[in-house]
């Protein structure tokens, strides 16, 4: 007559217990970040940029560009969102886009 070992129900979650933050610190180690972490540079306009730009997609492509003319930056927000129905706030993220991010940035 053979006999099974029953499974031990705790085996396997102080492991993972152990493992997930210790893949967290390696992840980090290697300077992978989420991409939650990613940063625009401080300024006036942040907060609107934050607010306008980062419904469909990471801020991160604002600072992946290789920047942009005042003009063409509005041009660009303007065809992508309907910020040009709040003007002040199509103002402070042009201002704030083209202090950060002029051409060749
Ligand atoms: C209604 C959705 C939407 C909003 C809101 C939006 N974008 Fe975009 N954006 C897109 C789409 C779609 C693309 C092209 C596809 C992609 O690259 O993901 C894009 C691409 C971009 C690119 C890359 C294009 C290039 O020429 O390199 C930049 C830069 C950008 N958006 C900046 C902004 C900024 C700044 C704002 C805030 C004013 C903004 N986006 C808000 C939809 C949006």
């Amino acid at each position: 007559m053979s006999r099974l070992t029953p499974p031990r129900p705790s085996a396997g979650i102080p492991a993972q217990g152990f493992l997930l933050p210790g893949l967290a610190a390696a992840a980090l180690a290697l300077g992978l970040q989420p991409a939650a972490a990613f940063q625009l540079p401080q300024g006036a306009g942040l907060d609107t940029v934050r607010h306008e730009c980062a419904r469909c997609h990471p801020l991160k492509r604002i600072a992946e560009t290789e920047g942009k003319t005042r003009a063409d930056w509005e041009h660009h927000v303007v065809t992508m969102t309907d910020i040009e129905r709040r003007p002040a706030n199509l103002k402070a993220v042009v201002d704030y886009l083209s202090a950060h991010f002029p051409p060749g940035s």
